[in-house]
């Protein structure tokens, strides 16, 4: 789990993150397009209305706002209660269908039945054992109508000597309101047993002349190898593994030429 601090400043978060959102709505809709239960040779009998999606670890909302903005119907949950809050905020400023609540993704409490789900940015690093992550994935499946996917998006080492060495920085502006955004990994951390490691987040907020630094403070997560990811979702025994990109793009593959340090799964519930 991570209560890094940094969760308690979503308006900052929201700043701090708010590039590629568009991309990455667009990224989930087309997969749904794509590999959804529609793209099944006979797809379920539909259900009437927008299709719903859920948000898992949804922080300051950004995806649920832009996809909501689309016509989806959207449900997050989140484990810090300042982010649902503003998400809730802005859902009724904005009047989109959006529902939000407290909730941890190791134990997923949601009601409902979902055309896809979606945990980015590293949440599910958050599970940090194969038990747990598997357990997770059946929960998932069980809240997803046939056919539904399940999109993930986390951080894997580009080389093997980048395990746990990793620094991140950019710099996002709203108004009077800049948030540089510092992501570290700390290697003395790391449990090469386990394979989990402590990374953390720093916010450095300038409003006018006033400058803040906001140190999320260190949280364990797990380091998740390409093809252990592969094996965990089959071990599940209720996803198949459509995609996997480098990329917020369904036409690049994850490859050794990817640029990125992310993986972005694709999976379909049996
Ligand atoms: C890096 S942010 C990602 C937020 C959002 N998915 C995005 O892409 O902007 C991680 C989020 O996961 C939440 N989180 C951390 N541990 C969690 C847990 N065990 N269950 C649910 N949410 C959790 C944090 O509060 C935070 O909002």
């Amino acid at each position: 789990m991570s209560d890094s601090k940094v969760y308690q400043y979503p308006r900052y978060y929201a700043i701090g993150y708010r590039w590629n959102t568009d991309v990455e709505a667009d990224f989930i809709a087309t997969c749904v397009k794509l590999y959804g239960s529609e793209s099944l040779p006979a797809p379920p009998a539909r259900q009437a209305g927008a299709k719903r999606f859920l948000d898992i670890g949804c922080g300051s909302g950004r995806h649920m706002v832009e996809l909501a903005t689309r016509g989806y119907q959207m449900t997050g949950i989140d484990l810090s209660p300042e982010m649902v809050a503003y998400v809730k905020e802005e859902a009724a400023k904005s009047k989109l269908p959006i529902t939000a609540s407290v909730g941890d993704l190791r134990d997923l409490k949601v009601t409902g039945r979902f055309d896809a789900a979606y945990c980015f940015m590293d949440t599910f690093r958050f599970l940090l054992t194969n038990k747990v992550i598997v357990s997770h994935l059946r929960r998932v499946a069980d809240l997803l109508v046939p056919g539904g996917l399940y999109l993930l998006d986390f951080w894997i080492p580009h080389q093997w000597d980048q395990m746990s060495n990793e620094i991140h920085q950019w710099e996002q502006t709203e108004g009077e309101t800049t948030v540089r955004v510092f992501y570290l990994q700390h290697p003395e951390t790391v449990d090469p047993i386990a394979q989990t490691f402590e990374d953390e987040l720093v916010f450095e907020v300038r409003e006018g002349d006033q400058t803040k630094e906001i140190r999320g403070g260190p949280t364990r997560t797990r380091l998740i190898l390409p093809q252990e990811f592969r094996a965990l979702v089959d071990n599940s025994g209720v996803f198949d593994l459509m995609a996997t990109h480098g990329e917020f793009d369904v036409t690049e593959p994850l490859s050794r030429e990817s640029l990125t340090w992310r993986m972005i799964s694709v999976l379909r519930k049996r």
